[in-house]
């Protein structure tokens, strides 16, 4: 969608629909007119929740949407996140063409990013996943329009059509991984996976590699390798680098990419099983990062790294007990094939280790005990760099994609060894601290460098629509992790 900024007072405002976010109790003076001129005072005071349209054929806009935001107080930047959701959905019903948006520069709360939040709630709610309908549905988006906005502007004299285009690019980067995680796993293989890669990084003219099975073995990535084994689709390993200029600090990104987890012998129940094809979305999240890194030319040097496998049954599986061997060289015993993910993190996030970045942050849909910890409501974090788990916490708030910190200590290490190999991929047989046991495994193939870990199992799949993020794959992670990479670079 397209997206701008104009600098002109809002009587001057020319479109189909004016949408103004207003706080309770304080009406901009010349709302207030209005609904005293159409009668309308009683139905609209800015209560959270509340919104009203009011059809005024005298201005140069058609039609008026007020949108309550509550008490000034209570007010975040995530309220304003939600207002540009509903007001797409409201705008979209009505057919509209240009959407222009108004919001009262003289409140307490931080203008830019009230306007960044609306944009990019609006943005997120744009996009349609209605892909594989043969058959146009109607939906209750499209009364008379066609469920699409042609455009959103900015108006208002404080110029910030920087914050306008930035909240684009992330809301964009968002849906272009909401869009590739729905792909099911008849689609989107682990050749797909690098096809994808491949096409972004000609697009933002950013280095990648693909490296075929034969090559894995060859470089000694057991892990992946043991994971694609029973699968009938070959496992690959890519390499993308983002160069935003010389001698800059250094992050690597490391993703897990199973395009389904059947669980592979420890096969998992039948009951959700449709919904592991959403286990590549930690790859795909890191991909949607590099694509903002690029658009908003961020001055980084960042690596992303996955190894994208399909984990399943067969003759020529991994079975449990089996012992395998990672890249870095440690060995692993295999007690649960179900626990892939790691195996594959191991060989990915060690081989992101050889090239001494300042920083490995590795994103995985990791294990399902996430959702125990912190429900559907934030990412689980491990980390061994206070200042970057910090940074996280920071960018969480802002972006509303939350983490919480999980703790690294040394009796979950203790949990992972195995009697016959270097480490086990299973901490305990009934689960207990199984978000943690997992990090810690990761962490033994870190190489000792400042490591942040991600673990956004709970996060990826939305249940409860929200007003900007509807059924489906949430993308979540892509607005954290760019605003992380954004903040840290300006720290070094
Ligand atoms: N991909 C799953 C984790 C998952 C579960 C993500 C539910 C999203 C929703 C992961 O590979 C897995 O199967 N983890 C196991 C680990 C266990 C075998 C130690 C789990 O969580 O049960
Ligand atoms: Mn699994
Ligand atoms: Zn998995």
């Amino acid at each position: 969608m397209k997206t701008a900024f104009e600098k002109k007072p809002v009587e001057e405002v020319d479109a189909d629909y004016l949408v103004v976010p207003c706080i309770k109790g304080r009406l901009p003076e010349w709302v207030a007119e209005i609904l005293k001129e159409c009668g309308a005072q009683k139905d609209f005071s800015g209560a959270p929740g509340e919104s009203l349209m009011l059809p005024l054929p005298k201005k140069k806009y058609s039609r008026l949407l007020l949108i309550g935001m509550g008490e000034e107080k209570k007010l975040k930047s995530e309220g304003f996140r939600s207002a540009g959701g509903k007001a797409f959905s409201r705008v979209s019903k009505g057919g509209c063409c240009r959407c222009a948006l108004w919001i009262n520069e003289q409140m307490e709360q931080d203008y830019e990013g009230a306007v960044g939040a609306f944009v990019e709630g609006f943005v997120l709610r744009s996009l349609k996943l209605d892909v594989y309908k043969t058959k146009k549905e109607e939906t209750d988006e499209e009364e008379n329009g066609n469920g699409e906005v042609g455009e959103l502007v900015v108006v208002g004299d404080e110029d910030v059509s920087r914050r306008v285009r930035e909240a684009t690019v992330l809301a964009e980067s968002q849906n272009y991984v909401r869009r590739l995680d729905l792909e099911p796993s008849n689609v989107m293989t682990p050749s797909r996976m690098a096809d994808e890669a491949l096409l972004l990084g000609k697009k933002y003219d950013m280095d990648c590699r693909v490296y075929s099975r034969g090559e894995l073995e060859k470089k000694g990535m057991g892990g992946i390798i043991a994971v694609g084994k029973g699968s009938s689709k070959e496992p690959v390993f890519v390499r993308m680098e983002y160069n935003g200029g010389k001698k800059l600090p250094h992050i690597a990104l490391v993703g897990k990419a199973i395009t389904f987890d059947s669980g592979g012998i420890s096969l998992k129940p039948g009951k959700g099983m449709a919904a592991m094809k959403y286990d590549k979305s930690g790859a795909l999240v890191l991909m949607g990062v590099m694509r903002a890194l690029a658009e908003l030319k961020v001055p980084v040097r960042a690596t992303l790294f996955f190894g994208a496998a399909e984990n399943m049954p067969d003759g020529n599986s991994t079975n449990p007990g089996d012992i395998i061997k990672a890249y870095n060289g440690k060995t692993i015993e295999v007690l649960n094939t179900d626990a892939e993910g790691r195996l594959c993190l191991a060989d990915a996030v060690s081989y992101a280790a050889s090239k001494e970045p300042e920083l490995i942050v590795d994103v995985a849909t990791l294990t399902g005990a996430a959702n125990i910890v912190l429900g559907r409501h934030g990412i689980c974090m491990m980390s061994t760099d206070d200042s970057a788990s910090e940074l996280f916490e920071r960018c969480g708030e802002e972006t509303y994609e939350r983490v919480w910190p999980l703790p690294l200590w040394d009796e979950y290490t203790k949990m992972i060894k195995s009697d016959i190999a270097d480490v086990k991929n299973l901490g305990s047989e009934n689960g207990e601290a199984g978000t943690i046991t997992a990090g810690m495994f990761i962490k033994e193939f870190t190489g000792g460098l400042p490591w942040v870990h991600l673990d956004i199992a709970s996060v990826d799949l939305v249940e409860s629509p929200n007003a900007y993020l509807p059924k489906g794959p949430s993308a979540r992670g892509v607005r954290l992790i760019t605003s992380f990479v954004r903040s840290w670079v300006q720290k070094k």
